[in-house]
């Protein structure tokens, strides 16, 4: 995972330590939580993100009198100047809003495939993956349509308040790439590596590298070529980036690198609104991403089986809460693998999967004390695990309207490739189809037909801002996270910790997690995060652990306390921070 050598990760490593240690020497009917640790807390607003300048952005945007949804728009474009690891205009994602008078509103504007892809794109003539350049992951054949643009308009012209312009929202982002941001020690480990995908395409080595000589803590890194485009998009909206200037000088890089993106495929990008997915679990609604997301029902799945059990009295982090949650997690992602994909390009059953009934059948076969091995629920083999980098940030302006939003360039610094004299960082979205169907993607994922590569298709994603609402319909926490596929065991155990285990937000997603994807059959967990005792209880009953464990999936929540107050985490695993007033 990103920050596990940088000096980010080392203070996390000591301060889970210190508190292993505390948690040891307490009785043993303490309920189990990470941390102790307090939300922030804002009378009024919350602004929180990856990183704190952007989250300041938010906040100055709210005490402009933006809405929650001005504030979101100018912190993506932020986050794409200060956090290139994953904030961007190069890429896509999913936002979800809330407005105060409890409509709900899912944005989607996920990468599009481009029209020149076809199912075997990434496969080389002896049938095997290609790998690195003209792979799914690597340089200018790796990218989908961006689409994060074209899904801020859509919430700007329906969902903004109208007080503040287009302009307005783009300048904190133009003025934080012309002026330059100070890097903190984790953002120059980042982008200091030799590794780096970033040194493999040469604008990107220039802009984001110093051309090898790399910058350090507190060295100021300016993007005037991103400084520009996002001019041109602040004076034109956003249509500029899908069919001017920036448009036509993607197309001409792409085309100079045998690339897939053409104008055409950038002038027919459509982001899309969606209706959300609605659940419920214990009383509590449940408001979710839909399709081409798979969390929301891969989490609905899980938590509808969870309901058949006490969760809360199994306590926090003992064996048979995860043995019941694993072979929740294992059904879940096997069905993700076999029904799911663009819902644009086929009938999705949606429906039926989050039906109670259908949980009650599933989770009828789990066994207490026995793993039920992922070759017995369908077919796979076992993959590597790859590294994973999204960005989620999570607003809730004094009105109540509340917005989850969650974008990425898929892997850290997305597929390497800066678009020459735009600062644009591409993607490398294409990974998130089945370049092979039944084979595992750099997540490990596995994925069937439904989500191989067509053109002009979405690829199927994780990425899950969730929104939760008190059993009397008003709004009481959103959160949303990065990291691939355990984003949805992130969200999922999130929103367990808050209702089963009655955490407060910040220790609810601080709380050590697990999970289980189906494929690899095994259980991911996190340093501290499970007890040797409990883990041969475990491993007894048949479950696989990973050898080693790691830190995955920072999340960003904000609750709404009962007095009103708004109470923000950032994820202990992340860098940045939750800013209110
Ligand atoms: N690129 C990660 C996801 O969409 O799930």
């Amino acid at each position: 995972m990103k920050f596990q050598n940088t000096g980010f990760s080392r203070r996390l490593a000591t301060c889970f330590a210190a508190l292993s240690l505390f948690v040891s020497v307490l009785a043993a009917s303490v309920p189990i939580n990470a941390s102790w640790r307090e939300p922030v807390r804002g009378k009024n607003a919350m602004v929180v993100a990856d990183q704190e300048i952007a989250s300041k952005v938010g906040v100055e945007i709210l005490k402009k009198g933006g809405n929650a949804v001005d504030a979101a728009i100018a912190v993506g474009l932020a986050l794409a100047v200060v956090f290139p690891e994953a904030g961007n205009i190069g890429g896509g994602g999913f936002m979800m809003i809330r407005t105060k008078d409890g409509a709900a509103h899912a944005i989607d504007y996920r990468e599009m495939a481009p029209g020149a892809a076809s199912r075997d794109i990434y496969v080389d003539k002896n049938g095997k993956l290609i790998t690195g350049e003209g792979s799914s992951l690597i340089g200018y054949r790796a990218s989908g349509v961006p689409g994060t643009l074209a899904g801020f308009e859509i919430a700007f012209k329906k969902y903004g308040s109208g007080k503040l312009t287009w302009r307005e929202l783009v300048e904190p982002a133009r003025l934080l790439a012309v002026k330059g941001f100070r890097l903190e020690s984790w953002q120059a480990g980042d982008l200091g590596s030799p590794r780096s995908v970033l040194a493999k395409n040469d604008e990107s080595k220039r802009i984001f590298q110093n051309n090898g000589k790399y910058l350090a803590e507190g060295d100021l890194l300016a993007q005037p070529e991103l400084a520009q485009t996002l001019g041109r998009v602040q004076r034109l909206g956003a249509r500029e980036f899908y069919s001017g200037l920036t448009a036509k000088m993607i197309a001409a890089d792409m085309k100079a690198h045998n690339g897939l993106i053409t104008l055409d495929d950038l002038k027919n990008y459509q982001a899309k609104e969606r209706t959300p997915l609605i659940g419920n679990y214990r009383g509590h609604q449940i408001i979710t991403m839909p399709p081409p997301s798979s969390g929301g029902v891969v989490i609905l799945q899980i938590l509808n089986m969870l309901e058949a059990y006490d969760v809360r009295a199994m306590e926090y982090n003992s064996a048979a809460k995860y043995q019941v949650m694993t072979e929740a997690m294992r059904r879940g992602f096997a069905d993700r693998a076999v029904y799911m994909g663009d819902p644009d390009f086929f009938a999705f059953p949606v429906a039926p999967l989050i039906d109670k009934k259908y949980a009650e059948k599933r989770g009828a076969t789990i066994d207490l004390v026995k793993a039920t091995p992922s070759s017995t629920i369908g077919p796979g083999e076992v993959p590597g695990y790859e590294s994973m980098q999204t960005t989620n940030y999570t607003v809730v302006d004094s009105a109540g309207n509340i917005v989850v939003n969650t974008y990425t360039l898929n892997n850290g610094f997305g597929s390497g490739v800066t678009i020459k004299g735009t600062g644009i960082l591409m993607n490398n979205e294409m990974d998130d189809f089945a370049a092979q169907p039944g084979k595992p993607n750099g997540f490990g994922l596995i994925q069937g037909e439904r989500n191989s590569v067509q053109p002009r298709k979405r690829p199927l994603s994780s990425m899950t801002p969730t929104i939760v609402l008190r059993k009397d319909g008003t709004p009481w926490f959103g959160l949303g996270a990065q990291g691939g596929p355990t984003i949805i065991s992130a969200i999922l155990q999130g929103i367990v910790n808050v209702i089963d285990h009655q955490m407060n937000i910040q220790q609810a997603i601080d709380a050590p997690r697990i999970h289980h994807q189906w494929y690899p059959d095994q259980i991911l967990y996190e340093p501290f995060g499970i007890s040797p005792d409990t883990k041969k209880l475990l491993e007894s009953y048949g479950q696989k652990f990973v050898g080693r464990p790691q830190y995955f999936a920072g999340a960003t929540a904000i609750m709404i306390g009962e007095d009103g107050v708004r109470l923000g985490a950032e994820d202990s695993r992340s860098p940045g921070a939750a800013v209110g007033y």
